[in-house]
């Protein structure tokens, strides 16, 4: 049911923890299923340098989380904001369809992250427009939006 990517990512998650003084902090949570994910940046010269997450929640929100950060890790702002739910599926090898909305609680966390900076900073990104840190997350259409 799950891939070798996924189980080694829940088993032994990469990026796990706090960052002190992060430059943008993230929280998510999923109604549905009552998982909360937060993701912590740590930006210079427009770049990801750092990222960590918590998650409380289930397996493939751990593992989806973890992949996230290493997808994430060392990328702009720009090309972060790029990353999407699909991706990080795809980087884990696939998730049982019941699972999407794990990976998309991710995308949503790194979203979430970055307003809170840009929010700090008083900038502006592309694909941040209509960006809603209070949705409830409750992304069912996303799911029937992935093709596998
Ligand atoms: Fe809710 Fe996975 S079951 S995030």
């Amino acid at each position: 049911m799950y891939t070798e990517t996924v189980m080694d990512h829940f088993m032994n998650p990469r990026n796990v923890g706090e960052i002190e003084n992060a430059d943008g902090v993230g929280e998510v949570g999923n109604v549905k299923c009552g998982d909360i994910m937060r993701i912590y940046i740590k930006v210079n010269d427009e770049k990801i340098e750092d990222i960590k997450f918590k998650t409380f929640g289930c397996g493939s929100a751990i593992a989806a989380s973890s992949i996230a950060t290493e997808l994430i890790m060392g990328l702009s702002i720009e090309d972060a904001l790029k990353v999407t739910n699909k991706q990080v599926v795809d980087a884990l090898g696939g998730l049982p369809a019941v699972k999407i909305h794990c990976s998309v609680l991710a995308e949503q966390a790194l979203k979430a992250a970055i307003y809170d900076y840009a929010q700090k900073t008083g900038k502006t990104y592309a694909g941040l427009e209509g960006f809603d840190p209070t949705d409830d997350h409750d992304d069912h259409h996303d799911i029937v939006e992935i093709e596998f």
